[in-house]
Order: C-alpha cells, then sequence, then structure tokens
C-alpha cells in the first residue's frame, strides 16, 4: 500500500471546540476516521499528524521529500505567510494537495493569499472533511497516472 501524509497546522487539533461555525463540529480525531477509512477504500496507507510548530511541519515536509511520499497538507495559518513551509512542500517531487475546512477565499483579504498553492500539485477548499477526502482520490488519481 502507498503510505500517504496528511499533515496539519495549527490550530487544527482544536477542530470541533474551535470556531464550529466556520470549521464544523467534526473533530481531529474525527479527521483521522475519516482519511484512514477513505484512504484504506483507495488502497492507500494514510498517517495523519497535527502541529503547531512550523519547524516540526517543515520536518515532516522534509522526511516526505526523502521518502517521495504523497502529501496532502493544510498548513493552516501557515498558508498564508510561511515561506518556510512553501519551500520545504517545493522538494516533495511526490503529489501533493493544499487542502482547507473553509474557503479562504471568501474570507478575510489576508487569507486570499497562499504562499504554498503555487508549489503543489492541486488545492482543495471549502468542503469541511470532504476536502481532506476529495484530495485523497486526487492523490490515488495521480498515483494511478492519471493527467495532467
Ligand atoms: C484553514 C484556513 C486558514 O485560513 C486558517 O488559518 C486555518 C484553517 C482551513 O482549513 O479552512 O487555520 O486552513
Amino acid at each position: 500500500m502507498t503510505r500517504v501524509l496528511v499533515l496539519n497546522g495549527p490550530n487544527l487539533g482544536r477542530l470541533g471546540a474551535r470556531e464550529p461555525e466556520v470549521y464544523g463540529h467534526a473533530t481531529h480525531d474525527d479527521l483521522v476516521e475519516r482519511c484512514r477509512a477513505v484512504g484504506m477504500s483507495l488502497g492507500l496507507d494514510v498517517e495523519v499528524r497535527q502541529t503547531d510548530n512550523e519547524a516540526e511541519l517543515v520536518s515532516w515536509l522534509h522526511e516526505a521529500a526523502e521518502a517521495s511520499t504523497p502529501v496532502v497538507l493544510n498548513p493552516a495559518a501557515f498558508t498564508h505567510y510561511s515561506y518556510a513551509v512553501r519551500d520545504a512542500l517545493a522538494q516533495v517531487s511526490a503529489p501533493t494537495v493544499e487542502v482547507h475546512l473553509s474557503n479562504p477565499a471568501a474570507r478575510e483579504d489576508f487569507r486570499h493569499t497562499s504562499v504554498v498553492a503555487g508549489v503543489v500539485s492541486g488545492s482543495i477548499s471549502g468542503f469541511g472533511l470532504t476536502s481532506y477526502e476529495l484530495a485523497l482520490r486526487a492523490v490515488a488519481a495521480r498515483l494511478a497516472g492519471a493527467g495532467p
């Protein structure tokens, strides 16, 4: 089974409690369960991690770069300003998908910029946990040779 890392950035460990009107009522544990179940159905061995620490997220991306592991990444607030995360992600040659639970383009101006969007295979936003499901499907399709 192909391994896929699902990496979540700051404050996503508080899903369920955090601004449920924006992010929904599902918890991070629910997210883990959903990703693992979807992964299983796609023949992917999905590992989900969350950190509030930029250095830790960068080190996980280095690990993915070294092992050519596909990555589904929700950089959370780092999306909007972390060139360190962007530069680490740019080193991953396997498929990479940027995901967001909400639709940042429909929110505050500072969320309209993604510094990672230019270095990923594609981005999916606005569908809650389904964003992750769609991202895993996109990774599976890309691994199966679907273009572009
Ligand atoms: C988010 C959107 C970001 O703007 C925000 O900082 C987050 C979560 C999302 O999943 O909708 O923490 O990445």
